[in-house]
């Protein structure tokens, strides 16, 4: 069983990791530790970026030891904005104080009979601590595609979820159940590559 620690401070995200990855015990990423830069152009070279930097981070301060570092970068990519917030996605709005806002902007800059497509995004980097094996970092990935709802609904999950509906249903993420996420998801999809290539190359 690896013990993995969480590069990530995002409680949306912790959560579905607990589910989607049971058989890893995960270490979140300390409230006392710093802030994990994300300067590329690109969901692999931030999660790369943060995976990294939290293990050189945890090698000289961590608490416990770990097997390994898991990063998540991800982001809701419209295509009627050109691929974005993307890896913006974070930042998107940040002037708002709440999603329902941030997503209600969102919304407003698609203008009428726009192209509704979008897809969710989870490139996740994992990297191994020195001497646990498993070679070099690496990243794998998923993705989700779907459409955006015409108004924030529903409470469930986090971030953009409520403005969001799976390819296949009517709801948004923030309508259907966790385990219906959790079933398709880009972060689930992520997850199952990143199970499946560590099963690959166990040493
Ligand atoms: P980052 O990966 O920390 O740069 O941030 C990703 C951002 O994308 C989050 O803060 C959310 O706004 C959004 N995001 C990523 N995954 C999801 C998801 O599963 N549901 C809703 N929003 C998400």
């Amino acid at each position: 069983m690896l013990k993995v620690l969480l590069a990530s401070r995002n409680a949306g995200k912790l959560r579905e990791f607990s589910d989607l990855l049971p058989s890893f015990p995960l270490v979140p990423w300390p409230a006392d530790a710093p802030e994990l830069p994300e300067t590329g152009a690109f969901f692999q070279d931030n999660a790369l970026q943060k995976a990294e930097g939290a293990r050189a981070w945890w090698h000289l301060h961590g608490t416990e030891p770990v097997d390994g570092v898991l990063a998540d970068d991800s982001g809701l990519c419209v295509d009627a904005l050109w691929g974005g917030p993307g890896v913006l996605s974070a930042r998107f709005a940040q002037d708002l104080p709440s999603y329902p806002e941030r997503n209600r902007r969102l919304l407003a800059m698609l203008s009428e009979g726009a192209d509704r497509a979008a897809r969710f995004v989870c490139v996740l980097a994992f990297a191994p601590m020195p001497g646990r094996g498993h070679g070099g970092p690496f990243t794998v990935s998923g993705a989700v595609e779907g459409t955006l709802a015409f108004e924030h609904r529903g409470e469930n999950g986090f971030g953009y979820d409520p403005i969001f509906i799976p390819e296949g249903f009517d709801q948004t993420f923030g309508e259907l159940p966790s385990g219906t996420k959790h079933s398709l998801s880009h972060r689930a999809r992520a997850c199952a590559a990143l199970r499946a290539r560590l099963a690959a190359n166990p040493q």
